[in-house]
């Protein structure tokens, strides 16, 4: 159903970003549910889709979505909700392309900062986020459950 395709890489002709779309939902929720052991439910989804205060992308190949990325602009800044890939398609720059169009949409829109949380053993999008200049700012003891786990509090200035 998604993401059952051989490597592509990020700049194939068939690859293309967009906003994400009532149609991408059931695809989406497989892939949550792949990425996240606490994963957004359909209806959480279904309800930030139609919300003006949420900036959504999705990365695809043809009809399959590959990655997705969803943001929150909360006064002067965004927060980055959620953000995956695929695990099939890991490490070939998906993940590096939702966030930088994340924060050009954001810099464009006048944004003065970028905010995130990501638990602290998830080195791999730490990585992702230190590359764009993520500094920790805090720790939220205790912020995930199944399983248990504090958050790293990230920032980055825009603009
Ligand atoms: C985090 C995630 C979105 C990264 O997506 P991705 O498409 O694999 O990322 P990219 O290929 O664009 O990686 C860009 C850079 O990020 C860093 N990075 C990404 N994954 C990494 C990993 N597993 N280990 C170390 N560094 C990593 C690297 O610096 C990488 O550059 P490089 O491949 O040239 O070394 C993906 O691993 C994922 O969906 N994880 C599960 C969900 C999750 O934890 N989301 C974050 C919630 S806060």
């Amino acid at each position: 159903m998604l993401a059952d395709q051989p490597d592509v890489p990020v700049d194939h002709p068939g690859m293309s970003m967009g906003p994400m779309l009532p149609e991408d939902l059931d695809q989406i929720v497989v892939l949550e549910k792949l990425c996240f052991s606490n994963p957004w439910s359909r209806s959480v989804f279904e309800a930030t889709l139609i919300s003006p205060l949420v900036y959504t992308l999705v990365q695809r190949h043809g009809d399959k979505v590959l990655g997705y990325l969803m943001a929150f602009r909360q006064g002067s800044g965004i927060e980055i909700g959620n953000i995956a890939v695929a695990p099939a398609h890991r490490r070939r720059g998906i993940g590096h392309q939702l966030m930088s169009e994340a924060l050009r949409v954001a810099t464009e829109e006048g944004r003065r900062s970028a905010r995130l949380s990501v638990r602290e053993s998830s080195t791999g999008a730490i990585h992702l986020y230190e590359s764009f200049g993520f500094e920790q700012v805090g720790v939220s003891l205790g912020y995930y459950r199944s399983p248990p786990e504090d958050a790293l509090l990230m920032r980055k200035n825009l603009g």
